[in-house]
């Protein structure tokens, strides 16, 4: 038996308009009413999180950002900060997603001063790591992933990071159809495990959260879950329909 409590999370990217958004929240609500064994979180676009948030008021339905800016506030254009989000009903937010380092340029350093800021503003950040297809070919994977984990993690106590969940997103899987076999996603899941005990101590590792993402949908969650180390899942292309995310969330 995990000692920790699932959580489900719905990556929306860059879909829906604020109407459609709030479409998709209700019905997925309606959908997932009964669940309390586990949590569940989406992260709909910057543009829909107040509408979003304000449709899920009093529901088991948390709201996350994709992004957040480490400044409190300041010229800087086309940014939001911790204190906005938290203002249009944040309680969580992704950070360090492949597709903004990709696309985004963003590195361990920018990722470290997010989280920071996702602290400071009592946000739950959901940081993510992964490896590439070229990565995992060349034997690299573990080195990557300490690599990501040290420095974004860089200069944080034990007590900053209990709140803090890993997401586990090989690069190569994520929007591919391509999920990472259950013994893969288990065997990086429990290494990212160790390297929180090492640099931190064994009761935060056995407390942190660690979600798989990379092309999970109904037919693959359970068998991911039923990994010893595997917590959850952050998910994209999966979580745009309610109807199929809502199977996600209640997998058995
Ligand atoms: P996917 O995306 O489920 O569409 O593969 C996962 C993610 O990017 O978080």
């Amino acid at each position: 038996m995990k000692n920790r409590k699932p959580l489900l999370a719905g990556n929306w990217k860059m879909y829906k308009t604020c109407a459609e958004a709030v479409d998709t929240a209700k019905k997925l609500a309606e959908l997932v009413t009964k669940v309390q064994d586990r949590d569940i979180m989406i992260a709909p676009p910057f543009t829909a999180l107040f509408a979003v948030s304000e449709v899920l008021k009093n529901t088991n339905i948390s709201i996350g950002s994709q992004n957040i800016f480490w400044e409190k506030e300041g010229a800087y254009t086309g940014e939001v900060s911790g204190q906005m989000l938290v203002s249009c009903g944040c309680k969580y937010v992704i950070i360090g997603h492949s597709e903004r380092r990709q696309y985004f340029h963003e590195t361990d350093e920018t990722v470290n001063k997010r989280i920071k800021s996702a602290l400071l503003y009592g946000l739950i950040p959901v940081f993510c790591v992964g490896e590439t297809e070229k990565e995992r070919e060349s034997n690299e994977t573990f080195s990557v992933l300490d690599k990501q984990v040290q420095n974004g993690l860089k200069d944080f106590t034990l007590n900053d990071l209990k709140t803090l969940v890993i997401a586990y997103e090989p690069v190569w899987a994520i929007g591919t159809g391509k999920t990472a076999t259950s013994a893969q996603a288990q065997e990086v899941h429990a290494f990212i495990r160790s390297l929180i005990e090492k640099k931190f101590d064994a009761d935060l590792a056995s407390k942190m959260r660690i979600l798989y993402g990379g092309s999970v949908k109904p037919e693959n969650i359970s068998e991911l879950m039923s990994m010893p180390d595997v917590d959850g899942g952050l998910v994209g292309g999966a979580s745009l329909k309610p109807e199929t995310f809502s199977k996600i969330v209640t997998y058995n």
